[in-house]
């Protein structure tokens, strides 16, 4: 009994483990008819300054969950701070989406 009991903790432990020290993805692809969008995680984290915190989970949840940017070609997020829009908007640390559509949707890239 104390055995079985043993080793249910330890299983329990090892999935918790596991989900702790989920890899963080190198590049995501968001498909669309504007051309599809890489986001390159690793180059983002490393201008976060491996600070996750920057993103996560105030900007996104740590799991592909809706982005919440598309809406009115990005405005809406630039407006509220949100998402990507967190950081690309005007006079953000980066490139607003206006006058930017192809620095993110670029025609023929891969899907995921
Ligand atoms: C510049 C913002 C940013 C930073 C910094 C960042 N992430 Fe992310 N992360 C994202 C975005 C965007 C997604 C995708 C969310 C979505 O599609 O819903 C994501 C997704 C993830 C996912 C889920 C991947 C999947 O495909 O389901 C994990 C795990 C993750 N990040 C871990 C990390 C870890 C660990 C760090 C710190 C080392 C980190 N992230 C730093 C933006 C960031
Ligand atoms: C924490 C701030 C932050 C967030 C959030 C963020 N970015 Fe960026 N992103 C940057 C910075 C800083 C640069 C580089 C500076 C520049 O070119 O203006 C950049 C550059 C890029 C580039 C150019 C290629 C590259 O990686 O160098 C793309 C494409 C891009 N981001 C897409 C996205 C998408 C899509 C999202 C949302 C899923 C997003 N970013 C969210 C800060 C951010
Ligand atoms: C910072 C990167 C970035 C920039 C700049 C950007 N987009 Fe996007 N766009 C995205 C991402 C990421 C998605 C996917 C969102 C999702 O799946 O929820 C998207 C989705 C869209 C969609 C809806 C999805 C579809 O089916 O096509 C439209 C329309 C769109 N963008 C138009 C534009 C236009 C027009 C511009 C220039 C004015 C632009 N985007 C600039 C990242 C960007």
């Amino acid at each position: 009994m104390k055995a079985v009991a043993g080793m249910i903790i330890c299983l329990s432990l090892f999935v918790g483990l596991a989900v702790v020290a989920a890899e963080a993805p190198d590049k995501i692809v968001y498909e669309s008819k504007m051309g599809n969008v890489t986001f390159d995680h690793t180059k983002h984290v490393e201008r976060a300054k491996n600070d996750c915190k920057v993103c996560h989970d105030k900007l996104f949840p740590q799991a592909k969950a809706p982005l919440n940017y598309k809406e009115k070609m990005h405005r809406v997020a630039e407006e509220k701070k949100i998402s990507c829009g967190g950081c690309h908007h005007p006079g953000g640390p980066a490139f607003e989406s206006k006058g930017n559509c192809n620095k993110c949707h670029v025609k023929g890239a891969a899907k995921s």
